[in-house]
């Protein structure tokens, strides 16, 4: 499941919580140590938390004039991970070009950071969230925090013979459905999960329509349901492969 996340664009952090030139930030994202911070020129770069040289935290970095500076020996590096400079190496020696750390790349839109932690050399597009796509002040973003531990004691969630849904949950048993499908269709057969290259799913759309008497509405209403796009999903065949012989709301798991 891991790896399928990291075919997504993931927002991390607010765009005021990093200053120019300001104290790095740390933080964990699938399971990674990594610290964030914004260089001179205001660009975000996000990093492995431990210095390529001899692993000292770079949480207790420099940042300082368009780098992050470890403190320990004082290796220095920019946003995409390149170290630029190596105050402990000669002045006519070229090490510091061979040695990058580990770095994932940032984009900034509507007062959010995100970051991409796939495979892919070619970035897929951010989603196009509406509210994500709007002038900063047209928007207000906060934070709610989980308590992972709620989630981990409802015990095992694919396995439905331990859990009581009921018929209202359905949503929740196609999401997880979906998302198991997408994972084994990734790991088994590289296939992209929905709405990595399509960045218009994730967009709102409305529509109005008058039912004609008598009729029922879900049947009047079948296009407008469809939101005038291609649904998100895997394909029949790549729903076989991946195992999922034939598609199923209350099935077992
Ligand atoms: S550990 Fe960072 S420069 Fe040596």
């Amino acid at each position: 499941m891991g790896n399928l996340l990291r075919q997504y664009w993931m927002p991390v952090l607010f765009s005021w919580e990093l200053e120019s030139d300001g104290p790095p930030r740390r933080m964990r994202l699938l399971g990674e140590d990594l610290i964030a911070f914004r260089d001179t020129s205001n660009q975000v770069g996000i990093l492995g938390a431990n210095c390529a040289h001899r692993g000292a935290s770079l949480f207790f970095g420099r940042n300082e004039d368009c780098g992050l500076r470890c403190v320990y020996h004082g290796w220095k590096y920019d946003v995409s991970g390149q170290c630029v400079d190596m105050p402990n190496e000669p002045p006519e020696s070229t090490f510091k070009s061979r040695v990058r750390a580990l770095s994932y790349p940032c984009q900034e839109r509507g007062g959010l950071i995100w970051t991409y932690m796939g495979p892919r050399s070619t970035l897929p597009p951010l989603p196009d969230l509406e509210f994500n796509m709007l002038p900063e002040d047209h928007v207000s973003i906060r934070k709610n925090l989980q308590d992972k531990a709620v989630l981990e004691s409802m015990g095992p969630i694919v396995d439905r013979t331990h859990e009581h849904l009921g018929t209202t949950d359905l949503m929740i048993i196609q999401v997880r459905r979906r998302l198991i499908d997408a994972a084994r269709a990734l790991r088994d057969h590289g296939v992209a999960p929905p709405g990595v290259d399509d960045p218009d799913v994730y967009r709102v759309r409305t529509a109005t329509a008058i039912v004609p008497k008598g009729q029922n509405w879900r049947d009047a209403a079948v296009d407008y349901l469809k939101a005038f796009t291609d649904l998100p999903v895997l394909s029949a065949e790549a729903q076989l492969t991946a195992g999922r012989v034939a598609p199923t709301l209350a099935g077992g798991s």
